[in-house]
Formats: C-alpha cells, structure tokens, sequence
C-alpha cells in the first residue's frame, strides 16, 4: 500500500539565484576530468562515506537500488586486482580489441598497464546486482538495473570531484575477477571500477574536447 509525505524537502530559487546555481554547477562539474596518475595519498574514510551516500540516493527502477560498492584500500587486494586487470588489459590490448576501438583509444595514451590501481588509495569497484537474494533463498528481479547503477555511478563520480578528489572510470573487460577477488556472489555483475583519490603532483590529462550544447542537444 503507497504511503506519501510532504515534499518537504524541495527548495525553490528566485530566476536570478537558479541562474546563477546552475552556472556555478556547470563551471565546477565542467572542470572535473579523469585523472590517470594518483597519489598515494589517503583520503578521509567519511569522505567516501558521504560521496557512497549521495550514489545511494540514485533514482532507481522501481526504487530498488541495484548496486553494491566494495570499497578496497588494502594494499594486498589492490595489488591483486592490478595483477588481474592488467592480464586482462594485456589481452586487450595486443588480441582481442578490433582496430577501431584502439584507433579511438589512441588520443588518451592508455595501455595495458595500470599502476593507479595500487597506487591510488582507494578502489570503489560497483556491483550492478541482477536480483536481490532474500534471506529465505528467494530472488526478487529488478529493473532497469544497468541505466540505474549507470545514474549512481555519476552520482559518485560527481561527489568525489565536489569534495575534492579525482578519480578513473576503468572497465578492464570482463570484469569478473572481481567477483572472485572480491567474494562478491554470481548474481552481481561488476559494473565499474572507479578509482580515486588526490591526483598526482605532476598529473597531465589528454587534450580532448567535449562536444557544444548544439551538438548534444536539440530544442523543440
Ligand atoms: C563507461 C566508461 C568506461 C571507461 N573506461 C576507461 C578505462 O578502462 N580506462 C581509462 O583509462 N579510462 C576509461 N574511461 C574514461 C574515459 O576515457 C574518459 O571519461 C574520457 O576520455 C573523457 O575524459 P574526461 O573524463 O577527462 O572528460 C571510461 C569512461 C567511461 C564513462
């Protein structure tokens, strides 16, 4: 049975000030970028706490929040997780991977080595769980699990850049190590491993650019 409570919560700004928040929104979210070389760092547990908490309040399908994040910061897991991402990178990288896709890799220098992922203090590998396992043994499905993990990924990547840090979108294909690696059971899938941290006092990012407001958006 639906229960409802007041949006109590909802805030509105006069024209002038959401004109002024969402340019202000723009200008910090426009300068994150994906930082390849980490320090080492630590960065405050509640930190990390706090950007989990906002990914948690992802909308979801049906609200039921498909996804696990195992964050890891021994550095015996992370060196494992390097040894088995780079085998799998390895055969990427010189095997698997069609021409194309390296062609459109070529303007960000990656290769199949990954030394952030020991390096960096902090993995947040995120679990897209296909079904919820209840007590008893029975599974309840969920939905739209990919565009809802997808939705609080960003949400996280988001909040660890407002609060100061960086971090690396990485998907080392396939990613099933983790589970293994991590004890994670069959029914969650790894969606994503994202690292993060302080950048590196010499990092440097590709010179890339991002497309124009015209070019992603169409006004009818
Ligand atoms: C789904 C996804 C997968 C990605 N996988 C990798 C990866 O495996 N390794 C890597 O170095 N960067 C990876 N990236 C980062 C992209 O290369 C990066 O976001 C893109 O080049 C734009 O750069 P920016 O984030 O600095 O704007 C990934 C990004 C996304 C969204």
């Amino acid at each position: 049975m639906a229960k409802f409570l007041p949006l109590s919560a909802y805030v509105e700004y006069p024209p002038e000030e959401m004109i002024r928040r969402a340019a202000a929104f723009k200008s910090e979210m426009t300068r994150r970028r994906t930082v390849r070389q980490f320090s080492d760092r630590a960065v405050p547990r509640g930190v990390i706490e706090d950007c989990l908490i906002t990914a948690g309040s992802a909308p979801s399908g049906a609200n039921l929040q498909p996804w696990h994040f195992v964050v890891v910061s021994d550095a015996a897991i992370k060196a494992r997780i390097r040894e088995a991402a780079e085998r799998e990178e390895r055969a990427f990288y010189h095997g698997r991977a069609p021409r194309e896709w390296l062609d459109a890799l070529a303007s960000l220098g990656t290769d199949e080595n990954k030394p952030y992922l020991e390096r960096a203090p902090c993995l947040i590998v995120i679990f897209a769980k296909t079904f919820e396992l209840l007590p008893d043994g029975r599974k309840v499905k969920n939905y739209y699990v990919s565009e809802s993990v997808g939705i609080a990924t960003g949400l996280l990547i988001a909040a660890l850049h407002h609060a100061g840090l960086v971090s690396l979108t990485h998907t080392p294909s396939p990613m099933g190590f983790l589970n293994e690696i991590l004890n994670r059971p069959k029914h969650e899938r790894a969606f994503l491993l994202l690292v993060a941290g302080y950048p590196a006092e010499d990092a440097a990012v590709p010179d890339i650019g991002r497309k124009s407001l015209d070019e992603i958006a169409t006004f009818g």
